[in-house]
């Protein structure tokens, strides 16, 4: 049933996962995108310019900007929720630019449960307009509310969780969908420093799992090199560079302390201050 097969082979060292994926096509590519919008009087503003970035399958790439730089946008655009002013949008080759669907799950940082409905009916929301019959619905909410630790609380209403379980259910929710790739947008923003690291750390041994493809914006710079494989630093509405992660593929919170880290930190914090 689902795509998400659990990986057996978890001895690859990054770098060879990184090499392994540079061998096959692009889950997502964006092509020379760019936002422009009309500012005051005949101003233009472009909030996004010549735009290329490549997602390779079953990578975790995070790309970091500081606030106001145009992540959202560019997320937005790949979502489908906003047509871009020049460029394209790929998945598995095909352009699906100005078109949302369910190939692209969005987690948002707010929290966009349906209250009125329960965990398990929120996860399911998209599986009914795929036609899939009710006992399908019903094992793929279970599997996934599984994958993410809820399954005891299948029949809670969103009021009754806490910030990190209902974005674990917003997780669940886009992954049930069986995504090409998941998008989250800022996804622990809104939780407290404790809890964010926590999520983090179950957002990676969910990866670990599921080997889904993702893609995550953020403007904490810690989040991403200890989440992604691969970080893009945009700045200004331009990808100023990428940097590589070469950590272990299995990461403990308390790799943040290692010189390692450390150093790729300087080096992403660097790029992010420079000037064009
Ligand atoms: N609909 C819009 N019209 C005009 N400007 C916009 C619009 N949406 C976003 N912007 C501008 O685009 C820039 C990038 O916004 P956004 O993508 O939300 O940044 P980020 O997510 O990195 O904080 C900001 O300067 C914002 O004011
Ligand atoms: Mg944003």
């Amino acid at each position: 049933m689902q795509d998400y097969a659990i990986d057996q082979n978890e001895s690859q060292s990054s770098s060879e996962t990184h090499q392994v994926s540079l061998n096959c096509f692009p889950k997502l590519e964006v092509e020379n995108v760019s936002k422009v919008y009309a500012g005051k009087g005949k101003q233009l503003l472009t909030v996004l310019q010549d735009i290329n970035i490549k997602i390779f399958p079953r990578e975790f790439i995070c790309l970091v900007g500081t606030s106001g730089c145009g992540k959202s946008t560019l997320l937005n655009i790949i979502a489908g929720l906003l047509p871009p002013s020049t460029g394209e949008v790929l998945v598995d080759g095909q352009s699906v630019t100005g078109r949302p669907g369910s190939d692209r799950g969005m987690v948002f940082q707010g929290y966009t449960l349906y209250p009125w409905l329960t965990v398990a009916q929120n996860v399911a929301f998209g599986l009914q307009f795929q036609g899939m019959s009710k006992a399908d619905q019903k094992d793929q909410v279970n599997y996934f509310l599984n994958v993410v630790g809820l399954e005891n609380f299948a029949n809670n209403y969103p009021k009754q969780l806490s910030g990190g379980m209902k974005q674990r259910v917003a997780i669940a929710r886009a992954l049930a969908n069986e995504p090409a790739v998941l998008l989250m947008d800022e996804p622990f923003g809104a939780l407290d420093a404790q809890t964010k690291e926590q999520m983090q750390e179950f957002l990676l041994e969910l990866w670990e799992k599921t080997h889904v493809t993702v893609l995550m914006i953020t403007h904490d710079v810690e989040e991403a090199i200890y989440l992604a494989q691969r970080i893009y630093v945009l700045g200004l509405g331009q990808v100023k560079g990428e940097i590589p992660i070469r950590l272990p593929q299995h990461r403990e919170l308390d790799i943040k302390l290692s010189p390692e880290f450390v150093d790729i930190k300087r080096q992403v914090i660097n790029m992010m201050r420079q000037r064009h």
